[in-house]
């Protein structure tokens, strides 16, 4: 029978938070494995949680209980919809259950799944109840043991959560191992891992001098790939003991690679999961930027010990409690390991292409959500990196040493519980000795603050005048929003002498409005503002090119440095859009100082002369038509591309013939030799295919050979086939990389893209079943801002498609490629009416998943 209720799921709100009816101190897990069958016993001791006569209700997904037990007697239960409902007459029982599944065709990822012959859990965030009857909610504590039985031959290594307490052989070639986890820990942090694994294996000394045994596992074969993920997992623990006093508590801590996974990485107690692809490096299969996510991802999931597991959120509303806080901590680390200007700028542009659309569209939500349908949609760019820019915030007005007392009182007070948001700012408060009453609109306002900055100057005087005006934009639910505090880093420099006039300091905006008078300021005043991007806001200056171009050159912090480059390079774009033609001359010559700054190293140069993105261009604009976006672009990179020729070549020359080597020195000659063979390339030079096959036939790592396949394949030279080819049969036994060789054909700015891209989702490599393939080919030519809004509608009805596929297999991973259709309204007439009705025709499908229907309905409401 069809529940009529499942055809309109609920909604779930913060406002309803109560605490559970019942706890569960104690659970005993017992595994029998196998992927056709797995048999999975659970032993709850289970203890009334205050006075009420409510029954024990056991959250399941998909589950038959196959026996009920209460107190070791057969017990009175029955199913409410998927949940199983036991009424208890005492306070405290111990209750048995016994189900069985199927990790073979689990196809979800969520619950126990099989992945390349590995089988593995993913329970974050309502994934147990697909495991066994439980109260699958964050804010239960318990200790589990865990006891599990599988094939010894296949199953080689048998892992989870916690310490290892005893194993064994049993019948017929099976085995079994026990293991216990002394930290009570939410049901969404348990972790099991069966699979025929080899571990690299270290032993970490804790600061107060525990061994705590280290294990990366994986396939053999690609044990060799796992020394940098390693050396990362080290790095973190030193890190978070010298940096957050934050020490690691059990004797081993495990991480497991699978190629099947929808997220990057999962923290389960001292069994971390991972998706291969933030586990695998070497320098023949990964790129720089692989490298340093491998390193940001692993010291992430490490640093959620703390921030998540040792504290954990009290509902999933609070997610950014932990999300947002170890965003930010694997920010610092990363930018501890080398530049940390260049670390900035990569984060905000991230946050720039991720979270900003997202706050100015239809799947706008605040950083702490008041409701929601389904949860697995609010792991977003909103929780994760605004979350970590609302924590930056907060350090930066507190600074350091406050900022960590009140890190050291969050951690302290709040040790083994599970918290909310309010709970952290309290500390943040009280150890800050700051108010952040007003503050605290940044967990509850959705929306981009924009703010207005006018400078004047009044020479005769000697005084100038800074105009702050700030206003949050309307989003869905929120039409009315109240001023926020805006902690703005500002600096004035002299437009001639380039000497700073009022030395930076941090200004608190708090009002609508608020007019800033400098004294003493005889000479005319440049503004630099918002530095090292102190707010997560959207600026708007009435500053001129050429104040822009001299900021370019002359602001002493890296971040405003490049900053005014991307204003310049932007208002250079949107005039060019908007009037049809623009001069190109400010750029080029602010490009051309850049270039020629012995001062500034490779790896900030590449980032300040790259031009913003075709989709952040047309976030600056009222309608977008994505050719004509292109167009200009490609002009002003043509035109950077010409008239810097020699400067550009000799810059390739000067690092042309590096051999590979890791180091931040390494990884930006690396980064300016790609950004320069793309520049020689748009100029359109004779002899550009040539050197980007040469540099493609003779790179002795991963980063060249993709920087210089990425330039041919947006090229029109047909050396981009052989490329294509060469790099195919290279890679052809390597998922990770043949992902990149998808991707790489995705993303190709070339015409013919669409055409290729639905030839390739009928290649035989290609797979709706994993993810990582999935978001290689559909997921980067839905960002393709060319080819996928090909004014035809081919490519929308292309991205339908797939994504009505893929529903079916994986609505997580589903869903999380809705938001480039959901952008409908940005766009012309034309395009809007077709994305809209892809939307529609996506709707309509019969038996479409909860995560979907969320997606899609917001987006067209
Ligand atoms: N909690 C994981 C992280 O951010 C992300 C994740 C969420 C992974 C849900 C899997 C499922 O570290
Ligand atoms: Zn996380």
């Amino acid at each position: 029978m069809i529940d009529a209720l499942a055809a309109t799921p609920a909604i779930t709100r913060r406002a309803d938070y109560t605490p559970p009816d019942w706890l569960v101190p104690d659970l005993d897990l017992d595994f029998d494995l196998a992927p056709e069958r797995t048999r999975v016993r659970a032993s709850l001791s289970v203890t009334r949680n205050g006075t009420h006569d409510r029954p024990l209700r056991l959250d399941g997904d998909g589950l038959v209980a196959l026996a009920v037990r209460v107190d070791g007697a057969d017990a009175s239960w029955r199913m409410d919809g998927p949940a199983l409902v036991v009424d208890l007459p005492g306070d405290a029982h111990s209750v048995e259950t016994e189900v069985e599944i199927v990790p073979a065709r689990n196809t979800q990822l969520m619950g126990l799944y099989a992945s390349g012959g590995i089988l593995c859990t993913q329970c974050e965030a309502e994934g147990f109840r697909r495991i066994t009857f439980f109260p699958d909610r964050p804010d239960v504590l318990t200790r589990y043991r865990v006891r599990m039985a599988a094939d010894k031959a296949r199953y080689p290594v048998l892992l989870a959560n916690g310490d290892p307490v005893a194993s064994g052989e049993g019948e017929s070639g099976r085995h079994w191992a026990e293991w216990h986890d002394p930290f009570p820990k939410p049901s969404y942090l348990f972790a099991l891992v069966a699979g025929d694994l080899a571990a690299n294996r270290a032993t970490f000394t804790t600061a107060s001098g525990r061994a705590v045994q280290l294990g990366i596992w994986v396939r053999e074969k690609d044990l060799p790939k796992t020394d940098h993920a390693l050396h990362a997992l080290e790095l973190s623990m030193a890190w978070d003991e010298r940096v957050y006093g934050r020490e690691y508590d059990l004797d081993v801590f495990n991480i497991v690679a699978v190629d099947d996974f929808n997220f990057g990485a999962m923290e389960n107690k001292g069994l971390n999961i991972f998706n291969s692809r933030y586990i695998l490096a070497d320098p023949d299969t990964a790129t720089d930027y692989d490298y340093d996510a491998v390193a940001a991802v692993v010291a992430h999931e490490y640093f959620h010990n703390w921030s998540g597991n040792r504290v954990t959120c009290r509902d999933w509303f609070q997610l950014s409690l932990k999300e947002g806080f170890t965003v930010y901590r694997d920010q610092q680390f990363s930018a501890d390991q080398g530049s940390a200007a260049v670390k900035r700028i990569e984060d905000v542009r991230g946050l720039r292409a991720a979270q900003f659309p997202e706050d100015g569209g239809p799947l706008a939500h605040p950083v702490r959500p008041d409701e929601y349908l389904e949860i697995s949609n609010f792991y977003t760019a909103t929780i994760y990196n605004k979350g970590a820019e609302v924590i930056r915030m907060m350090a930066t007005i507190l600074g350091p040493q406050k900022f960590r007392a009140a890190t050291d009182l969050y951690f302290q007070r709040f040790d083994g519980t599970a918290a909310t948001c309010e709970d952290f700012v309290a500390c943040m408060e009280e150890a800050g000795g700051a108010d952040l009453t007003q503050f605290r609109l940044w967990y509850s306002q959705a929306g981009t603050p924009r703010v207005t900055a006018t400078l004047d100057h009044a020479a005769a005087e000697a005084r100038a005048h800074l105009t702050l005006r700030q206003t949050v934009p309307p989003t869905p639910g929120q039409p009315h929003k109240a001023p926020m505090v805006l902690p703005l880093k500002l600096k004035l420099f002299g437009g001639e002498t380039a000497a700073p006039l009022i030395e930076e300091r941090l200004v608190l905006l708090k009002d609508a409005e608020t007019r800033i008078a400098f004294d003493g300021v005889t000479e005319r005043p440049v503004l630099s503002i918002n530095r090292s991007f102190s707010a997560p806001v959207i600026v708007d200056t009435n500053r001129s090119a050429a104040d822009l171009a001299f900021l370019s050159a002359h602001d002493d912090d890296p971040f405003a440095r490049y900053e005014a480059m991307q204003q310049l390079m932007l208002d250079t774009l949107v005039a060019a859009v908007t009037q049809g033609r623009a001069d190109h001359g400010p750029v080029i010559d602010a490009v051309a100082n850049t270039l020629a700054d012995p001062a500034l190293d490779h790896a900030f140069v590449a980032e300040a002369v790259l031009l913003p993105s075709d989709s952040f261009i047309g976030d600056q604009l009222a309608v977008v038509d994505p050719e004509a976006v292109f167009q200009k672009r490609e002009a002003l990179r043509r035109d950077l591309g010409r008239a810097l020729e020699a400067q550009w070549r000799t810059l390739y020359e000067s690092v042309r013939a590096n051999r590979f080597e890791y180091s931040p020195a390494g990884k930006g000659a690396r980064r300016i030799k790609s950004v320069a063979l793309g520049y020689i390339n748009a100029g359109g030079a004779a002899d550009g295919p040539d050197l980007a096959f040469a540099q493609f036939d003779a790179a002795d790592n991963m980063t060249d050979r993709q920087g210089a396949l990425t330039t041919l394949a947006n090229s029109p030279s047909d050396k981009r086939i052989a490329a294509l080819d060469i790099f195919y049969h290279r890679y052809s036994d390597n998922g990770l990389v043949l992902d990149k060789w998808f991707q790489t054909q995705a993303l190709s700015t070339r015409a013919d893209t669409l055409d290729a891209v639905e030839d390739l989702a009928r290649h035989p490599d290609f797979t709706l079943a994993n993810p990582n393939r999935a978001r290689a080919l559909i997921g980067a030519f839905a960002v393709n801002q060319r080819a996928f809004h090909s004014a035809d509608g081919r490519g929308y009805r292309f991205v339908a498609d797939q994504l009505i596929a893929l529903d079916k297999l994986n609505p997580q991973t589903a869903a999380k490629l809705v938001p480039p259709l959901g952008r409908w309204r940005r766009f012309e007439a034309d395009r809007a009416t077709k994305m809209r009705a892809e939307l529609e025709r996506i709707l309509a499908q019969p038996g479409l998943s909860k995560d979907m229907t969320e997606q899609v309905s917001k987006s067209l409401d």
